[in-house]
């Protein structure tokens, strides 16, 4: 199977992504902007949800419109696909959540899995939050934990991928659609994403 990439085209998109990277955005503006950004992020990794034809009657005449039939589990992974929740159960409010702990050992930079609490994901769209792909080492252990776990429909939502992050997963994971906001240049000594936005986690929740 072809690995998918997309990155989001749209104004709005790049808009929100600069102010992100701005150094000079505070905790409490970071949440804001990566959530409205999510949205749209989230609205693009869904848009091939099944639906079904629904009628209605307009006040005017009857219609023949859809209803999204395919349900949606969220997978942020703790901590900063935290950021990227909200968006998704925002526009899909029957979506159901689940959560994973990863954290990159600082000096290694291989993810280490710490929590994990997921409801049953048979059959639903599952939606991998996380913002940063950087070596991709822990969008790929998230992944496999929800292949395990027994879903088959999943998709990767990032604000930034790495090339590396990215081929990672493709080779990892082939039948995974990854969407982002930005695909970066490069890898820094330290496994930072260039140019990046810096650590996200922190920035989302003040812990400098
Ligand atoms: C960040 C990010 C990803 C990971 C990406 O999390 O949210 O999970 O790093 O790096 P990788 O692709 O090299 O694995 P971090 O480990 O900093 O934890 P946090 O979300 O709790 O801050
Ligand atoms: N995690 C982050 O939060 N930022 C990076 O640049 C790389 C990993």
């Amino acid at each position: 199977m072809a690995a998918s990439f997309t990155v989001l085209d749209h104004p709005l998109a790049g808009d929100l992504l600069t102010r992100l990277r701005d150094r000079d955005t505070g905790p409490a503006e970071y949440r804001a902007l990566t959530r409205r950004l999510g949205l749209l992020l989230v609205a693009e990794a869904t848009r091939d949800l099944a639906s079904e034809p629904r009628k209605v009657d307009t006040p005017l005449e009857p219609f023949e419109g859809t209803r999204v039939t395919k349900r949606v589990v969220a997978i942020p992974v703790l901590r900063a696909g935290l950021g990227l929740l909200e968006a998704v159960t925002d526009l899909y409010p029957d979506a159901v959540v689940g959560y994973l702990g990863m954290e990159r050992d600082e000096e290694t930079h291989e993810p280490r899995d710490y929590y994990a609490k997921l409801p049953d994901l048979g059959g639903r769209k599952a939606l991998v939050v996380d913002p940063m792909l950087a070596t991709g080492g822990s969008g790929s252990a998230a992944v496999g934990y929800v292949k395990d776990a027994g879903a088959d429909d999943i998709t990767f939502v990032c604000v930034v991928a790495a090339p590396e992050g990215l081929e990672r997963l493709h080779t990892d994971h082939a039948d995974v659609p990854v969407v982002a906001a930005a695909l970066d240049r490069e890898l820094n000594a330290n496994a930072y994403i260039l140019p990046g936005l810096g650590d996200f986690g922190d920035r989302l929740y003040g812990t400098f």
